[in-house]
């Protein structure tokens, strides 16, 4: 085990509290090995990059082995590293190196579900109804006169029912089984007391070897109703759920978390971040209570339109949703599930424009901020041709819903064509752009106003200047329609954005970033500044 990183706050603040973490999503990162798919050597390769960038810790979508159906959140052992990414020698080394540089790794754990290919779910296969290995998983018979219907009506998140029916050992049509994602990703029964005592194994196995935390994948999932009842459906999608989807949130879910949590309480200073959609405050806060998830995912930012208004309500909301419980708020603008925020916006320059206004927005916000790799490059999602898709969303919609794999394109790292030194091979698991040579990590680190130095920039104020100070803010005045301006209440840093289409007049104060240049003394429209 390697020692952790020196921490950068206060005594008694944990080292999350004001972090910045990048998120990798590894097939995409960096590829070592010329297979076309990133792994961790290539991380380990651009440490260096990540320094300079000045983040505070990573995130790693999954590593673990699995058959990539979904891409690694299909987990067939969950203590042992894909072959495709490398070993569990190289995350040691990846550990060891990134704590040299002060950097925290903090890996994606997927509770929720395993893979199709686990061990547990081949052995339920075979043992057959009424069986032991069968408790592991929700499996039930099938309503209707044959037990061809499924046993209640839930929708995959990924298109199609949930519930995948089995031929059992005699060649029958045999049970039914639970996959709120791919039919590759079997949902756990969590009453089951052997389901916790393996996570609980995974968690000390990678707590062990230096692991600073888990982001912990559908961590508003895994409980499951009793009786597994019919919902009124509204839609499939993860990111819509509300108060009539059964599939998520479910109470019991929070026995989980506590008991998750005194694994992490062995460990001092690691960390859980909870992937949780969900829209009501009082049920979002929940999950961070003091003795359950260190820190949630708050996804409003992600979800807002381009609007001052809206964007306020989010960040209102994601302040609100931790205050009852003193939590820390948290913010991310994109991640491996969502459309690039640069193309969410509007797209090209004027996306570009918006994207850019907004990282000073989120990093001037109290709280921990997760950034999406690619996004300190301004990468926009990319339209890739049907033959390319790979989300199992794709599949499973019936080719109606393209899926997520836009904004997961490989990262151009340099040079003037693709693979852009992603890759020392052509064809990329992903195809790259032609018309990316201008954001490329090297193109970028070169140009004074690139989105990258801009994220420099504004990574190395918001950690060195102590305007950064405090956990409130304060709305500023009545700044008119279209624009927004807050203030950190402590360290008095006021941030302003203008959404409203015209050049604004700024309050009094020094400009220490504006991520357009001022015109006149004016901000331009799509633009943000910090002022001192
Ligand atoms: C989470 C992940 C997503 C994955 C799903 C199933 O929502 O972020 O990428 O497909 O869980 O594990």
């Amino acid at each position: 085990m390697t020692q952790p990183a020196a921490p950068r706050t206060a005594y008694d603040a944990p080292w999350w509290k004001d972090a910045v973490f990048h998120q990798i999503y590894p097939r995409s990162f960096s590829d070592s090995n010329g297979d076309g798919v990133g792994d961790l050597r290539g991380v380990i390769d651009r440490l260096g990059y990540l320094e300079l960038l000045g983040i505070d810790a990573l995130w790693l979508s999954p590593v673990m082995r699995s058959p990539m159906a979904d891409h690694g959140y299909d987990v067939s052992d969950p203590r042992d590293i894909d072959p495709l990414f490398g070993s569990v020698a190289d995350l040691d080394d990846l550990i060891r190196e990134a704590h040299a540089r002060h950097i925290r790794v903090t890996m994606d754990l997927v509770p929720n579900h395993t893979s199709d290919q686990h061990p547990w779910f081949q052995a339920a296969l075979r043992a057959g109804p009424g069986s032991r290995e069968r408790e592991r998983y929700v499996f039930r018979d099938g309503r209707g006169p044959n037990g061809d219907e499924p046993p209640n009506n839930w929708p995959s998140v990924f298109g199609g029912p949930a519930w995948h029916r089995v031929t059992e050992a005699d060649g029958r049509p045999g049970q039914w089984y639970l996959h709120i994602f791919a039919p590759e990703q079997p949902d756990l029964n969590w009453l089951d007391e052997e389901v916790f005592q393996d996570l609980a194994t995974t968690l000390r196995f990678w707590l062990d070897r230096g692991v600073d935390g888990f982001r912990i994948d559908v961590a508003h999932g895994m409980a499951k109703p009793d009786g597994l009842p019919d919902m009124d459906m509204i839609t499939n999608r993860i990111m819509d759920n509300d108060e009539n989807d059964l599939r998520f949130n479910n109470p019991g879910v929070h026995a989980i978390h506590r008991r998750i949590r005194a694994v992490m309480d062995e460990y001092p200073g690691r960390v859980t971040v909870g992937e949780i959609w969900c829209k009501d405050n009082d049920r979002f806060a929940e999950y961070i209570r003091p003795d359950e998830l260190h820190l949630g995912f708050n996804f409003r930012l992600a979800e807002a339109e381009w609007d001052a208004a809206e964007i306020r309500e989010a960040i209102d909301n994601s302040l609100i949703a931790v205050e009852g419980v003193t939590g820390i708020p948290t913010w991310t603008l994109s991640n491996h599930d969502v459309e690039r925020e640069v193309t969410r916006y509007g797209g090209g320059a004027l996306g570009t424009a918006r994207a850019r206004a907004m990282i000073l927005v989120e990093l001037a916000l109290p709280g921990t901020v997760f950034l999406y790799n690619g996004s300190e490059l301004g990468l926009p999602n990319v339209d890739l041709p049907d033959e390319a898709l790979q989300d199992p969303t794709w599949e499973r919609s019936g080719h109606t819903e393209r899926g997520r794999d836009g904004c997961r394109v490989p990262l151009p790292w340099q040079g003037s064509a693709p693979p852009y030194g992603f890759s020392s091979n052509e064809s990329t698991w992903l195809p790259m752009p032609a018309d990316w040579q201008d954001l490329t990590a090297e193109a970028e680190l070169e140009d004074l106003d690139s989105t990258l130095t801009l994220y420099r920039t504004a990574l190395e104020l918001r950690r060195m200047r102590p305007e950064f100070r405090g956990d409130a803010i304060e709305w500023y005045g009545a700044p008119g329609p279209g624009l927004l301006a807050f203030r950190r209440i402590d360290g008095r840093l006021t941030c302003v954005l203008n959404a409203s289409g015209a050049p604004v007049e700024l309050p009094d104060g020094e400009v220490i970033l504006s991520s357009a240049p001022l015109v006149d003394g004016l901000l331009p429209a799509d633009a943000a500044c910090w002022l001192a």
